[in-house]
């Protein structure tokens, strides 16, 4: 039988929850294919940095480089200075391993509840660059801690960056419903603004399937509030990409829902997928954490490493259990592990 090789990063908080329900269901899905999961797990997170001082090691990442793809729960933790996790570990992974597309899917399933009162037909993609943005660090601060301090965050885009986001964005509009909406701010921010609007003016040119449309990301939050079913897929910078999918995953039912893949679509780095939400440390520890992020995620893991069927298995398996609940309000007091169980029973069938 074939061996898919699995990195596992659980994380901190509900990560170490929600992380197990997704391998079970990565294992039931890919055993009828004949498929068995090798899994390998990374100690890294909030533990390993209060025992050791570190976040991310070059040997964590040379390891961690030599797997098909990564499994990641969440990081962050309420002891430790903000920043040293989300920086030094998951951003780390996501600039070293070159995952300059971030996906992130919203598909509202009928009936959810959601807070929107006449959603229509949900059905996006966002396609957020995960590269470049004011995330590459590029700032500074003088004079920290006096009135005259000064603190910068310097937004980079490169047209190579943009460009090679912007193409994957195209194709997967081509391969959706046609339609592409570039979000950002131009009005204000000309210079990597007009970059973005330019080069998805030249890539468009070779799409002319594709209807191209456009808008700002203050406006984007009317029109996905409004009107979330006029978009199909919709690019945009890490920053404006972050803070539009944690509405999109409001508008999809819950961001417990909402999952993500960081791909590196050449192949020169394992991909890493991982539910959109952080470690939730409000509800760790209490079986409260929805795992169908992360699960949802795992289905874009198969679908990336060209496991389609039970990629299929495992979405169908939750857009089930997500439609049952909406019909039967006693599901709501399902747990984590209970929600899993439930979600590898459909997947097997049994
Ligand atoms: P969060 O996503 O952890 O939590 C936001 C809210 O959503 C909380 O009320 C939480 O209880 C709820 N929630 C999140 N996931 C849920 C789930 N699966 N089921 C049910 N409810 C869920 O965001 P935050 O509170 O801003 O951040 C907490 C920590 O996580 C911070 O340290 C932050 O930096 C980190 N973070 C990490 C990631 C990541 O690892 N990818 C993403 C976002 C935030
Ligand atoms: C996310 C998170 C991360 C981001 C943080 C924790 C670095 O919010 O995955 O959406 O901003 O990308
Ligand atoms: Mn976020």
């Amino acid at each position: 039988p074939s061996i898919l090789d699995l990195a596992v990063i659980e994380g901190d908080g509900i990560g170490k929850e929600v992380v197990p329900q997704g391998l079970r269901a990565l294992e039931a899905a890919l055993e009828p294919a004949g498929v068995a999961v090798r899994t390998t797990d990374y100690d890294l997170g909030a533990g390993r940095w209060h025992r050791t001082g570190e976040t991310l090691t070059d040997e964590d990442m040379a390891a961690l480089a030599k797997h098909d793809a990564i499994l990641l729960g969440a990081v962050g933790d309420p002891g430790v200075p903000s920043g040293v996790l989300e920086r030094g570990l998951l951003l780390k992974l996501r600039f070293g391993f070159d995952h300059f597309v971030n996906l992130r899917p919203t598909r509202l399933v009928p009936g959810v509840s959601t807070p929107l009162a006449e959603p229509g037909e949900v059905d996006f993609l966002v396609v957020r660059e995960g590269t470049e943005g004011p995330y590459v660090g590029n700032g500074g601060s003088m004079r920290t801690g006096t009135p005259l301090e000064v603190a910068t965050e310097v937004s980079l885009n490169t047209a190579v960056g943009v460009e090679r986001v912007v193409r994957y964005a195209f194709e997967q509009a081509e391969a959706r419903r046609g339609k592409l909406t570039l979000v950002h701010k131009h009005n204000v921010l000309v210079h990597a603004g007009h970059l973005w609007r330019r080069i998805v003016e030249e890539v468009g040119a070779e799409h002319p399937g594709v209807e191209v449309d456009y808008a700002h990301v203050d406006a984007m939050m009317i029109y996905l509030v409004q009107d979330p079913s006029r978009f199909d897929v919709i690019v945009t910078d890490n920053l404006f990409g972050d803070i539009v999918t944690d509405l999109a995953g409001a508008i999809g039912g819950g961001i417990g829902l909402a999952a993500s893949g960081n791909v590196n679509p050449t192949g020169a780095f394992p991909s890493m997928f991982e539910p959109v939400h952080g470690s939730a440390p409000d509800i760790a520890g209490q079986d409260k954490a929805d795992p169908t992020a992360t699960v949802l995620s795992v289905a874009l893991l198969l679908d990336h490493l060209g496991h389609v069927e039970p990629a299929a298995a495992v979405r169908a398996a939750a857009e089930n259990d997500l439609a049952a609940r909406a019909a039967d309000a006693s599901l709501a007091s399902r747990g984590t592990a209970r929600i899993g169980d439930d979600l590898v029973a459909a997947i097997t069938g049994r």
